[in-house]
């Protein structure tokens, strides 16, 4: 789901961008060609919308497997404000400590439930800027469309500086990125009864 999910936001930041520079918000703000999805914006808003499909969907049956799972209580919650600035110290540091990847940081459950509450916010005023007519109570609430489009473009810029984050964080502990793409390290599946957290074992020879 993560790098179905990446290739998701890899589809939507570029047409988004296609999308904008037909209609700027910003005169200082326009992106080069050679870094947008789509020739013409009517393409890019197609590109916007195969990609909402594949974005939505994966993100409902995250949703659903987190909850259903209870992987989300266990590994997001609960964050404790002490922790999170004991660890953004630490990280400023760094000396942030990754002996166990199954564990997130307080840093990383601020960042990831900050960034999934700014994925519901991109999908909501996505869904008010394609459909504000049918949606028109929803679009109401933003006050006017360009409100709309401000929101999702500042949503936009949240996950970008997010995804620079994120991958710079992955990048120096490179031992997350083979996991990511493994499957993780080899675990021993028995719940601690206690706090449910899964320990780590050895992985077989
Ligand atoms: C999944 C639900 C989404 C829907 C239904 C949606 C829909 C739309 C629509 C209809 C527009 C055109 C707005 C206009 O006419 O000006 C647009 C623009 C845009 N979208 Fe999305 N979008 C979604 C998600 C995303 C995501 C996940 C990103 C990036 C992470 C994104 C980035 C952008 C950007 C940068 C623009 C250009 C903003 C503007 O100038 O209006 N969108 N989107």
């Amino acid at each position: 789901m993560h790098w179905i999910n990446a290739l998701a936001i890899f589809i939507m930041i570029g047409s988004g961008w296609k999308i904008y520079n037909d209609d700027i918000l910003f005169s200082f703000l326009r992106f080069p060609d050679a870094i947008v999805i789509g020739k013409w914006a009517q393409y890019g808003l197609q590109w916007h919308f195969f990609g909402m499909w594949i974005f939505v969907l994966n993100g409902i049956a995250y949703f659903c497997y987190g909850i259903v799972s209870g992987r989300f209580w266990r590994k997001l919650f609960p964050v404790s404000p002490r922790e999170v600035f004991v660890t953004v110290g630490e990280a400023l540091r760094f000396r942030l400590r990754h002996d166990d990847l199954t564990h997130y940081n307080a840093v990383q459950k601020v960042l990831y439930l900050g960034v999934m509450a700014v994925g519901v916010l991109i999908v909501i005023s996505g869904l008010a800027l394609w459909k504000p007519v049918q949606f028109s109570e929803l679009a109401g609430l933003f006050g006017s469309f360009q409100n709309i489009r401000l929101v999702h473009f500042l949503c936009m810029s949240a996950i970008v500086a997010f995804i620079v984050v994120h991958v710079t964080l992955a990048l120096l502990v490179p031992q997350s990125l083979v996991a990511m793409l493994t499957g993780g390290p080899a675990l021993d599946q028995e719940l601690d009864a206690g706090d449910r957290d899964v320990t780590l074992t050895k992985a077989p020879q």
